[in-house]
């Protein structure tokens, strides 16, 4: 099966283009789900202080061969643990559910500007890349407005902004932004969750011998973002990674044009 291919974040740091989402991956599945994954060939893993799944994640990870040099793990920031030294803190104790030295991206996962604190919350972040604790660190959920507001202040550019992301929700604006600023888009819920009821994405499917799943993906991957579906089965988890063989062409690219209802499956960041 063809390799994932790696994106060069802007410090150098390497990311594979697909990894496996962990939101909502019960801890007692982990073990099946990570070795699944490893086996299928993915290399990064998106989880979160807030998924209570970290631990378990770690475990899975120290369980296989594969060396950790060779795995992508990022994890994630809690909203209420925003602030300097609360994030500091929040770090070590996800270092530590984790299992880990150091993971390779930590991400803001919300803005939350009704707290007013993602500045300062980004210089204990910064603090944490100096240390060598977090290859890489970015944001998640961030609009033009926040991100404008960070860089103000910021001496290390975010090298992701992990955003809601799917042929229902293109963020072609935000994508543009990031681009701009040197920031790689990753996307969240790339497959929406699930729905694949659209007839585009059934045809196209059946014109590549492909699932609508892998269309999907493909269409990401077409568009240079880092993708990270999440599945409980193996079997998806499997079908997920095998989109390397094959390439959507320009008009197959233009049809999910018009798929982009601008509504978004999860919460509003402006406001959650
Ligand atoms: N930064 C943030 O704020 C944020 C927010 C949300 C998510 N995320 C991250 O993004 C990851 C992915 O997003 P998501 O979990 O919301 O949704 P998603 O990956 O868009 O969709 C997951 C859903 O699709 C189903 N599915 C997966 N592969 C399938 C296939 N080949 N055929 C049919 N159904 C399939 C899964 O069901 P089964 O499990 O039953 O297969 C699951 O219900 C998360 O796990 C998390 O790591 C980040």
């Amino acid at each position: 099966m063809p390799a994932v291919p790696m994106i060069a974040l802007n410090n150098g740091v390497e990311i594979p283009q697909l990894g496996l989402g962990l939101w909502q991956i019960a801890n007692a599945d982990m073990p099946k789900v990570v070795e699944a994954a490893l086996n299928a060939g993915y290399r990064l893993f998106d989880t979160a202080a807030i998924y209570g799944n970290e631990a378990s994640l770690g475990q899975a990870l120290r369980r296989s061969s594969v060396p950790r040099s060779e795995i992508f793990v990022t994890t994630k920031l809690w909203n209420d643990e925003q602030g300097y030294e609360r994030t500091l803190n929040a770090f070590e104790a996800s270092l530590a559910r984790l299992g880990l030295d150091y993971v390779d991206l930590y991400l803001i996962h919300w803005p939350q500007p009704m707290r007013n604190k993602y500045v300062e919350t980004w210089q204990a972040f910064e603090k944490i890349y100096r240390g060598g604790k977090a290859r890489a660190i970015g944001v998640s959920n961030f609009g033009p407005a926040h991100l404008e507001r960070l860089l103000a202040t910021a001496n290390v550019v975010p090298s992701i902004n992990q955003i809601e992301l799917n042929p229902q929700f293109q963020q072609t604006a935000l994508c543009a932004f990031d681009r701009a600023h040197g920031i790689a888009t990753q996307s969240w819920s790339p497959l929406a969750r699930g729905d694949f009821s659209d007839p585009v994405v059934e045809a196209l499917a059946r014109k590549h011998g492909k699932t609508p799943a892998q269309i999907v993906l493909r269409w990401h991957i077409e568009r240079g973002l880092i993708a990270i579906p999440r599945s409980s089965h193996p079997a998806r988890i499997r079908e997920n990674i095998a989109i390397f063989d094959f390439a959507l062409d320009a008009d197959d690219m233009a049809k999910f044009t018009a798929l982009d209802t601008a509504r978004r499956t999860g919460p509003d960041p402006a406001t959650f």
